[in-house]
């Protein structure tokens, strides 16, 4: 991962700290360790949520005019399983191609809700040859969770995961 070794910052979580560096050094280690797809999805989502604002984290990939959910870790599931690309953050982050960092749900009307206690999202795009692929959806239950380390990070992961389609 390019990031690797750049963002520095450390995060008191549960089980310890936790650190951006880190933690990319593993899922690094994950995504080009040969092994099967979904088991690799299961292991990113989990890890991210490691991230203490993290507080449901989701991969979305796309199939024609939807996007499926692929891989999810968090207290409880979304009936979001499928959303139709003109829907949702999810949605709109595949038509611009490019991240989507709302600071504050209740203030964007595209939003989809899926948890009640969700106050701040972001979504990155999965790009392949230009193409977004599938994305990355996290949501936080604290409003204006994300900084531009999140996005940065979040950005350098979806690059590596683009290697596995
Ligand atoms: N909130 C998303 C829907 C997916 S759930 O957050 C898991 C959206 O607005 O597209």
């Amino acid at each position: 991962m390019k990031a690797v070794g750049k963002f520095g910052e450390v995060m008191v979580a549960e089980k310890g700290k936790v650190s951006y560096d880190e933690l990319g050094v593993r899922l690094d280690k994950i995504i080009h360790s040969g092994s099967q797809l979904k088991p690799i999805l299961d292991f990113v989502c989990r890890e991210l949520r490691r991230i203490p604002h993290y507080s449901w984290v989701g991969i979305y990939m796309v199939d024609e005019s939807d996007l499926v959910l692929r891989s999810w870790s968090g207290p409880s599931a979304t009936r979001h399983t499928r959303i139709p690309i003109g829907q949702g953050i999810c949605g709109a982050a595949i038509e611009a191609r490019e991240t989507i960092l709302v600071p504050d749900v209740d203030r964007d009307p595209r939003y989809l809700q899926c948890f009640l206690n969700t106050k701040s999202e972001i979504v990155v795009p999965i790009m392949k040859a230009g193409a977004a692929i599938g994305e990355l959806d996290i949501d936080s239950d604290r409003v204006d969770a994300f900084s531009a380390t999140d996005r940065e990070f979040l950005e350098s992961v979806a690059g590596e995961l683009a290697t596995l389609f």
